[in-house]
């Protein structure tokens, strides 16, 4: 450990033309954590993580990861880090060893290392059988874990992913996520930028989320979703059937008031998780009501976002930079996207 933090980042800004990405982000990562950026398309994720991988210069503010100054020093810098990128950066034609071989040439192993450490990696990553077959043939989360491997091949000290998981299945996500999970316990601190509010809770110690290039929130995931009221259960109940009643059923569980939609025969109210389920479904069924839908509503970047700014979480632009003022409006519309159907009759 050092006494510097991982990263930390203070008025950067860039613009490309008289576009502007970063706006004065500023980001503080301790070691040893994982730290997410959140925000939609356009948030300027890319350029900050390209900056700070000394890929990219800056036009303003400050940029250091572990203390060394990315814009004075990269030379220094890049050692420490690994930087997977939101596009595979490996080779279609090579084998996956020999892709994983040729970035430990390029970075001085000696070939019997170079060897070594790829044919660790590649059993990290459940790559071991697909070890000898060209990139080409690779499925899209493989080539993702392929190109997670090929910038671990020096265990860097930073680790910088840029949407690891966009794209990806569940089950390929759900993979990665443990083999980040299990970098941290070695060591190595994540910057990780993400669109999902779901990825962001899974790994990440403390969130930033971004909109049209400078931060808007920052904290614990619960942070932001106790912010925006965390979960949400709704019911639907068959015709006829007693909505007030139900509606009182499903507000001793929850954990604020609940709310009728008459039309819609539904009836909403926070939780705390799906934990509850099981007291709802059997309060309701003590008074004599019919479930015939149930569904858990997991927040999402949207609700972060409509709860922030008051607008959705539209790729920058299409609000214009600045944006709309950050007054709290009401909880927004629901996406759906985040919807899950737990029973359906
Ligand atoms: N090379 C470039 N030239 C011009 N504009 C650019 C360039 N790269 C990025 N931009 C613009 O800068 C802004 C920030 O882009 P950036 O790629 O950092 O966003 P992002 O948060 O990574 O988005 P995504 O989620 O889509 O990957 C966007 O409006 C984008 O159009
Ligand atoms: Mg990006």
């Amino acid at each position: 450990m050092t006494d510097h933090p991982a990263v930390l980042v203070e008025g950067l800004r860039k613009s490309y033309g008289r576009h502007t990405a970063l706006a004065g982000l500023d980001l503080l990562v301790a070691e040893g954590t994982v730290h997410g950026v959140l925000g939609p398309n356009g948030a300027g994720k890319t350029t900050a993580v390209r900056i700070l991988a000394t890929l990219l210069a800056a036009d303003g503010g400050r940029a250091e990861v572990l203390g060394v100054d990315v814009l004075r020093q990269p030379q220094l810098v890049r050692p420490r880090i690994g930087l997977t990128g939101q596009y595979a950066a490996v080779d279609e034609r090579l084998t996956g060893l020999e892709n994983l071989e040729m970035f430990g040439r390029l970075y001085r192993l000696s070939a019997r290392t170079a060897r070594a450490r790829a044919a660790e990696l590649l059993e990290r990553f459940d790559l071991a059988e697909a070890a000898g077959r060209q990139a080409k043939t690779y499925s899209g989360g493989m080539r993702r874990r392929l190109d997670l491997a090929a910038s671990l091949i020096m265990a860097p000290a930073v680790l910088f992913l840029d949407e690891p998981t966009t794209g990806l299945d569940p089950r390929s996500r759900q993979a990665m996520w443990r083999v980040i999970a299990d970098l941290v316990r070695d060591g190595t601190t994540v910057l990780l930028t993400t669109q999902y509010l779901e990825e962001a809770d899974q790994l990440a110690d403390r969130v930033s989320v971004v909109d049209t290039g400078r931060v808007i929130a920052e904290g614990t995931t619960d942070d932001l979703k106790r912010q925006i009221g965390g979960d949400r259960l709704d019911i639907t109940v068959a015709e006829g059937c007693d909505l007030g009643g139900a509606a009182e059923v499903l507000a001793r569980s929850g954990t604020g008031a609940a709310t009728v939609d008459a039309d819609e025969r539904r009836v909403s109210v926070p939780v705390s998780g799906a934990g509850i389920l099981a007291e709802v479904v059997r309060g309701l069924d003590e008074i004599g009501v019919t479930i015939v839908d149930v569904a858990l509503h997991r927040p999402s970047l949207d609700d972060v976002f409509m709860t922030l700014t008051g607008h959705g979480a539209a790729p920058a632009g299409a609000t214009g930079p600045g944006g709309p003022g950050g007054d709290d409006g009401p909880p927004g519309p629901r996406t759906g996207d985040d919807e899950r159907d737990l029973v359906k009759a």
